[in-house]
């Protein structure tokens, strides 16, 4: 099989796998591209809680993106868990040297369980410096109602911090649904130009851990194989979406999804 493209993912790394750069390389492998990572932080966790997350210095983060794609040339970037101001802003500074524009920013900063990933002036940093840098911002529910001050409870609500969100400088946004609580989950994509909604049927399940940091992933992929954005999208909810049908029942708390659903793995097996 060719690989497609090379992926930059700058992220955490969570201990179980469900989430944070294993299943960002697991995403990009499944779908056919290149993975390649800088290690933002170290965090000890399984599908019940976070433990702890053990940073990793700004200056070791910047050097590993700069490093890596100095050799390596990534069609995209996928950017995760950022828990600092200083390592905001390392990113932010570093990514001026990556020369592709497919860059897709998953604002991370509340875990599946709950528990806050990052400090409030990180939230800061994040909204002045890193928002801006970004092709497609892609927060939760939670998050956008932090980074836009506003309280969801609706799709009218969910365009209007969409729109808030834009005006940090966001080219396009996709606020994710899957924290709602309706049967049917609502993504939005939002940009200058329209408003689209992506419908889908919520599977009821406790196993979703890492399905934002997935469909991030996803998407990059698609991206940097040069798919349009909303192709892009839709083909991404979609490998989430059979990820979480297909999940393994891992753990006993909120346990992984499945990325190998999009392979077929029994026919070279056989
Ligand atoms: N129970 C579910 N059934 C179907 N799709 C889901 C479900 N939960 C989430 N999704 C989908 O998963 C994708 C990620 O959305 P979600 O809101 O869960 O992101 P997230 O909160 O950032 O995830 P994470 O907790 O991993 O960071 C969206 O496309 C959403 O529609
Ligand atoms: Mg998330």
């Amino acid at each position: 099989m060719k690989l497609k493209s090379k992926i930059l993912i700058i992220a955490g790394s969570d201990s179980s796998g469900g989430a944070g750069i294993q299943a960002d390389i697991k995403t990009v492998t499944a779908l056919g591209g290149y993975a390649m990572t800088a290690i933002t932080a170290v965090t000890v966790q399984n599908t019940k809680r976070v433990v702890s997350v053990i940073p990793i210095k700004p200056i070791e983060i910047a050097k590993q993106i700069l490093f890596t794609s100095k050799d390596i040339k990534p069609n995209g970037v996928k950017i995760g868990m950022l828990h600092s101001s200083e390592v905001i802003k390392s990113v932010a500074k570093s990514l001026n040297s990556i020369k592709t524009s497919k860059i897709v920013l998953d604002p991370v900063m509340v875990a599946k369980g709950g528990a806050r990933l990052i400090n409030q002036s990180a939230i800061k940093t994040l909204k002045n410096k890193l928002i801006k840098k970004a092709y497609l911002l892609t927060p939760n529910i939670p998050e956008a109602e932090v980074l836009t001050n506003t309280k969801i409870k609706s799709t009218k609500d969910m365009i209007h911090a969409a729109n808030i969100l834009m005006q940090f400088g966001a080219r396009n946004v996709l606020l994710k649904g899957g924290h709602g609580r309706s049967k049917n989950i609502e993504d939005i994509l939002l940009n200058r130009k329209e408003v689209k909604i992506f419908k889908s049927r919520r599977i009821k399940t406790k196993n979703t851990h890492g399905t934002g940091c997935t469909l991030a992933s996803a998407i990059t992929t698609f991206l940097s194989c040069g798919k349009p954005l909303k192709k892009s999208c839709e083909l991404g909810i979609k490998y989430v979406n059979q990820a979480i049908g297909s999940n393994p029942n891992y753990g006993k708390g909120n346990g992984p999804i499945n990325h190998l659903n999009s392979i077929i793995i029994k026919k070279k097996f056989k």
